[in-house]
């Protein structure tokens, strides 16, 4: 008998469908009263996120509601330099904190080994959330890329132009070299952990891609990509990878071109061409609707999505936004959002 497959990894794997599947990057998340309500019960975001109730029931809320066709575990990116033993925090109307790492020493005090122990609250919820989830539901596993992990880990916080990773890139460069290997392994575990839980598709963050000089991008982001999605596959060959280099624009075509990497998910920098690069290139596209069209809503909305259906009509395609829902969009645009699509079909 045939698996019967959900309409993201039957589209991952490059399968024509009657209207591309759709969900939202951070669909989980503020804009949702009922995530807002959620929230008050943890005592700081980590604790939710090591929470398995809790973040599957935040994973849950926005299928419940809006019946996505894929469901994004809950967590963050950053939970794998903590679990590597950093300091990390994440202060209220300011965002994630870290211990930033200086020398080559700190660098040296990362251990690999607790990873799995330390981050099997995370694996529990992807159990807890599949079992859970609509079977034509498909469940993201998720981890940020070497370069936007080691970017906060290096800077301790969020940063304009990542300069203070980029020089120590540059004047350690056997220190730097070190945390990327370190963080490739990491990685490349903790996908394959979730994977392993129950996720089937997993999205790789390289949410400051765009920092990156040309210099740095392939040995920084596209190989380390290329290499973490080779080995997720070797370990688990029925896997997706979705690659997101966020603001590499010139680079798209190389990152669909990797042999691990199923789909590459576009900033809204690109214009509609760049879907059609991506295929031509070997990979799927994914994207890319300014987020900020969502909040505001109304006939350009209805248009940019229109733009965007039409530059896909009859080829594999995943619609998303370009970077991560804000707090301050309204629910009755992505319910627009959602009917638009459907009715595409
Ligand atoms: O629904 C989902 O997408 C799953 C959950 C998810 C979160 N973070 C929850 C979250 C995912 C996939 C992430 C990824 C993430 N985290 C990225 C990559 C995606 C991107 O946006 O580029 C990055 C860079 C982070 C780091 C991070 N976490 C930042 C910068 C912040 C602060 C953002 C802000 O607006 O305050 C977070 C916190 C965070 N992660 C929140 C959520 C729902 C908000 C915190 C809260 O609810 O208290």
């Amino acid at each position: 008998m045939m698996k019967t497959q959900n309409l993201l990894s039957s589209v991952l794997s490059g399968k024509a469908a009657p209207r591309p599947p759709v969900w939202l990057m951070r669909q989980a998340g503020r804009y949702l009263p009922e995530y807002r309500k959620l929230r008050t019960q943890a005592k700081d975001f980590l604790t939710f996120c090591y929470t398995p109730d809790m973040a599957t029931e935040a994973t849950l809320q926005p299928i419940s509601r809006f019946g996505f066709d894929a469901a994004i575990i809950f967590s963050d990116i950053l939970v794998l330099p903590h679990a590597l033993g950093q300091k990390v925090w994440f202060e209220p109307g300011f965002g994630p904190k870290l211990n930033a790492l200086n020398t080559s020493d700190d660098v040296n005090n990362l251990d690999l080994g607790q990873v799995t122990e330390f981050l099997k609250p995370v694996y529990s919820a992807v159990t807890q959330t599949r079992n859970k989830l609509p079977k034509e539901t498909a469940l993201i596993g998720f981890a940020g890329a070497p370069w936007t992990l080691a970017a906060y880990m290096i800077e301790g916080a969020g940063s304009r132009d990542y300069a203070k990773a980029r020089k120590f890139a540059l004047e350690k460069p056997s220190a730097w070299s070190k945390l990327l290997n370190l963080l490739e392994s990491a990685i490349s575990k903790h996908l394959i952990n979730q994977i392993e839980a129950g996720a089937e598709v997993v999205q790789i963050f390289d949410s400051w891609a765009g920092a990156l000089p040309a210099y740095g991008v392939k040995a920084w982001s596209l190989e380390p990509i290329g290499r973490i999605a080779q080995i997720v596959k070797a370990a688990h060959p029925g896997a997706k990878v979705i690659a997101f280099p966020r603001g590499a624009d010139a680079f798209v075509s190389d990152f669909a071109a990797l042999p691990a990497v199923d789909a590459v998910s576009l900033g809204q920098s690109l214009p509609t061409e760049a879907f059609d690069h991506v295929r031509k290139a070997g990979a799927i596209p994914q994207g890319n609707l300014d987020p900020v069209t969502l909040i505001c809503g109304g006939d350009f909305l209805i248009k940019e999505i229109d733009n965007i259906l039409n530059s896909n009509r009859n080829s594999p395609f995943i619609f998303n936004l370009g970077h991560g829902i804000t707090p301050e969009t309204p629910i009755a645009n992505v319910e627009a959002l959602i009917k638009r699509i459907r009715d595409s079909a």
